[in-house]
């Protein structure tokens, strides 16, 4: 059909291997060549389904889609689910959910726990969306009542269900599309130009399409007036996306069903509250791991740990954890310490009596052919925590870390030549099974207090788990490779890295079998996404339970609702310019998947950092909630006191400057907690009625308030800063700045990075000091930046940073006019041991009133006068209190 212009041709053969006319035209397609190496030839022209018994009630809608008897559904990659049941419910006002699937034989449903609402609590006067369901060709459509905009259209060609190939496509409503991942994205907003890739865990560094370490198949979307929505699609297999100019996005997944959240918002905030709302808040982390964090892979010994300690310490840089990564392991063993770190727990325990926290690597691969006692892995087969081949078949063996030889195997002999020269099978422990739990926080329990040698306790604060894809050296399995053709190479296979080697490449046979809490049986090939997300729980509940405080874990793999649990890192990044800038789009993703504790590697993880760019990396990663310097083993030292003194100059300094904000920061985390608001923010989410911020992905906010504007690229001494519609201040000066709704260049040389507040609100901030235990004993100041009318207001959230679920708090909004500033407290609970809360400094910036006579305090009772100081060129009013 001509008609179709290119833009709107559905791809009928997506497959991995090519199409032909005759292969095309067998499954009821039209095929026609063009030029371009992006418009597919092969497109669909007929639709597969037909939809019957449409029927609406008050709290959704209901129907029934079935297969049409036409000659092309043999055609079908695999086998057609002839009778779907469509269901739409309309939970809230502002959020609603489609169901397609299978009414006569039940298929695989994601068992990650959402907060559905008991009974719909909608009501249609006051419901943001109206749905119609649509025939010929199949389609739903969620219209936004308030505007008309059609949020969601799927009545396009090709929707289609089988047992292993789901296909789903929808327009758009505009090109501004956010999220999907885990996958690097070079722009925040998606590209729309026959952009692709596939979503399936794996253990791969970011890179242009590739899949990385988590999934999250969500997106969040603008209407062209402004308003926002966000979509979910709960669904674990293996699957791709595809976005085409029309604009439009197809889904195609290789089983389970067509599950799918819609949020109305409609500001990008409350979009993003109503989704954390479904799968969870993000943890509430503790003070000090908003610290600064040094690790490195290839630490040789404690005393290497100790002496980077004791420089930090000695060159006053502020830091407050350091890791271990799998080198205090024997053999990379987890659960066993290695002889070169028999001096660590000492070390620990002296770190910790200065204030500072540990936090420790753990990989979920439990090494099983050792010939010495390994109870790790003998209790896990007691208690029978590994995945097994189905019908209690034998364990699936991979080989990971453990064993792994430190010097490497000649490297022209590659990677699986390697990879045969150790020794040791691993086994993966299946963490949806209770028992597995149950094993694993005693291990770990054994870890920080062990029972046998107690000197070897190692008394850790947090845990880092990685290569939870889960991540393997082999492809499938070990010795003799994976049984299930169809299920490693299914009949589609997704857009994915290394699609050539079928689902397993470089993880478990996707026949394994794995067990959920109820007892029911599923297949690796199912619940391949969710490994990291079942590790993520238990692993945190562990920490809590062994070192009796909130403590904290960062998780490489992760799904919709592992924020809950745990914070992320951006994975194995390079030492190279482009990742800086890669690294805040990083992290915006995750602020949109529910994620806010994030950061990447700062310097980069691969190859050897140079110097300039570790500055500027050290200047951006200072305002990552998840502020680590990380690197692998054979690179070169890149921690703030391996370079020369002006190196730890800068980075003292702007440390110091980021433990300054802890208390906004700690205060944003709260808010991320109780509300589901973002911390790294992107600026359209404050400022969504101007369009120039939808592709600012360059710099962003810190909450509502704080705008970073880094250096991103080699020898610059000046940056391109965009400054919405709003007053800003410099936030070293205090000073407006005089841009509102603008680009400026900005000067930037190479120990500053340009800061600005925005005016209408106050950061509390505090002294800062060598580490959070110290700083939390200084002066808390208020610095209230003015907006055009003379108002400002903030929050503090303040507690001791450490205790589980505590009521001890205290919280309060603070408001500010031209002459005065309240403090509203919402819950004044706030224990003082060993750090009471001193408010030392106010300052009030913006303050145009020229006649400032007396400033007082109304403390509690008294009425106290204070000096006060007011500086009519800066309109700075501070006040000191010390
Ligand atoms: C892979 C992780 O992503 C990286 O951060 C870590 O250093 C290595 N594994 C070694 O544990």
């Amino acid at each position: 059909d001509d008609s179709i212009r290119d833009e709107e041709k559905i791809d009928c053969y997506p497959d991995q291997h090519g199409a032909s006319e005759t292969s095309c035209t067998a499954r009821g397609c039209v095929w026609e060549e063009s030029n371009s190496d992006v418009v597919p030839f092969c497109y669909f022209v007929n639709e597969l389904y037909s939809v019957s018994n449409v029927q609406y009630g008050s709290h959704g809608a209901t129907a029934n889609i079935s297969l049409k008897a036409s000659p092309y559904s043999g055609a079908f990659p695999s086998t057609p689910v002839k009778e779907l049941q469509l269901q739409v419910t309309y939970h809230k006002n502002e959020m609603l959910q489609f169901k397609i699937y299978d009414p006569n034989h039940s298929r695989y449903e994601v068992p990650v726990p959402l907060n559905i609402p008991s009974a719909p609590s909608s009501t249609p006067e006051s419901r943001l969306y109206d749905v119609l369901i649509k025939e010929n060709p199949f389609g739903i459509e969620i219209r936004r009542k308030g505007t008309g905009t059609v949020v969601w259209d799927s009545q396009l060609l090709g929707f289609t269900f089988s047992d292993m190939f789901i296909r789903i496509s929808t327009r758009l409503p505009s090109t501004y599309i956010y999220g999907f991942g885990e996958t690097e994205h070079t722009t925040f907003k998606i590209d729309m130009n026959w952009n692709k890739w596939g979503m399936f865990s794996r253990d791969e560094p970011p890179g242009y399409r590739k899949n990385s370490y988590g999934v999250h198949p969500y997106y969040m979307g603008l209407e062209e007036d402004g308003n926002a929505h966000g979509v979910l699609l709960m669904n674990s297999n293996a699957m791709d996306v595809t976005f085409q100019p029309m604009p439009a996005l197809t889904y195609r997944t290789t089983g389970g069903i067509l599950d799918f959240y819609v949020f109305l918002g409609p500001t990008p905030e409350f979009v993003t509250q109503q989704y954390t709302e479904l799968i969870g808040r993000p943890v509430m982390v503790p003070y000090w791991s908003l610290g600064f964090q040094l690790c490195r892979y290839g630490y040789e010994n404690d005393s290497e740990i100790a002496s980077l300690y004791d420089e930090m310490v000695d060159k006053k840089i502020p830091y407050d954890v350091q890791y271990s990564d799998i080198d205090y392991m024997e053999r990379q063993l987890d659960f066993k310490l290695s002889p070169k770190f028999s001096g660590f727990p000492a070390l620990i325990n002296r770190m910790k009596a200065n204030g500072m926290r540990v936090i420790l690597i753990l990989d979920p691969a439990i090494s099983g052919n050792e010939t010495e006692p390994y109870p790790a892995f003998t209790r896990g087969v007691e208690n029978d925590v590994f995945i097994r081949y189905p019908n209690n078949g034998s364990i699936v063996w991979g080989k990971v870390w453990p064993d792994y030889p430190n010097i490497t195997v000649d490297p022209s002999l590659g990677w699986d030549h390697q990879v045969e020269q150790y020794r040791a099978y691993v086994a993966f422990p299946d963490f949806f099974r209770n028992s597995t739990a149950t094993w694993w926080k005693k291990e770990i329990k054994e870890l920080h207090s062990n029972t046998q040698d107690p000197a070897k306790s190692l008394k850790f604060d947090g845990l880092w788990i990685d290569m939870n894809e889960p991540s393997s050296f082999v492809n499938g399995a070990v010795p003799s490779g994976c049984s299930d053709a169809t299920l490693n190479h299914p009949p589609y296979m997704p857009y994915l890295e290394a699609r050539d080697r079928g689902l397993s490449s470089k993880t478990l046979c996707m026949e394994s079998e794995q067990i959920l809490p109820d007892g029911s049986r599923v297949r690796h090939y199912d619940v391949h996404n969710l490994y990291g997300w079942s590790q993520t729980r238990p692993t945190y509940e562990a920490v809590q339970e062994v070192t009796g405080e909130r403590g904290i874990v960062i998780t490489r793999s992760t799904f919709p609702s592992s924020g809950r649990w745990g914070g992320h890192w951006l994975g194995d990044n390079t030492a190279a310019w482009d990742q800086l800038g890669k690294s805040i789009i990083g992290m915006m993703d995750f602020s949109l998947f529910g994620i806010s504790y994030t950061g990447s590697d700062i310097c980069g993880f691969f190859q050897d950092a140079e110097y300039e760019m570790c500055v500027r990396w050290m200047q951006l990663g200072a305002f990552y909630p998840f502020s680590r310097n990380h690197n692998t083993i054979g690179t070169r030292r890149q921690d703030p006191v391996s370079w020369n003194k002006t190196f730890e100059d800068i980075s003292r300094s702007v440390l110091e400057t980021r433990y300054t904000l802890l208390p906004y920061l700690y205060t944003l985390m709260y808010k991320a907690h109780t509300e589901g608001s973002t911390v790294v923010r992107p600026l359209l989410h404050e400022f969504v009625s101007d369009r120039e911020t939808w592709n600012i992905d360059k710099q962003f906010l810190l909450g509502p308030a704080f705008l970073v504007s880094p250096v991103l690229e080699p020898n610059a001494r000046k940056v391109e800063a965009y400054f919405p519609r709003a007053r800003w201040y410099d936030y070293y000066k205090g000073v407006d700045i005089n841009a509102t709704g603008e680009w400026k260049t900005l000067e930037a040389p190479l120990e500053y990075i340009n800061l600005h507040i925005r005016g209408g609100y106050i950061l509390p901030w505090q002294e800062p000091a060598m580490n959070t235990h110290l700083s939390r004993q200084k002066f808390m100041g208020l610095r209230a930046a003015l907006n055009a009318e003379g108002r400002a207001e903030g929050w503090l959230f303040w507690d001791d940073g450490k205790r589980i679920n505590t009521d001890q708090y205290y919280l309060a909004r603070f408001s500010v006019n031209q002459t005065t500033l309240l403090t509203h407290e919402k819950f004044n609970n706030y224990l003082t041991g060993t750090a009471p809360l001193y408010l030392g400094y106010i300052d009030i910036w913006g303050l145009s009133s020229s006649s400032i006579t007396n400033v007082s305090i109304s403390w509690n009772t008294n009425n106290e006068e204070v000096f006060a100081n007011y500086n009519s060129t800066t309109k700075i009013l501070s006040v000191n209190m010390t």
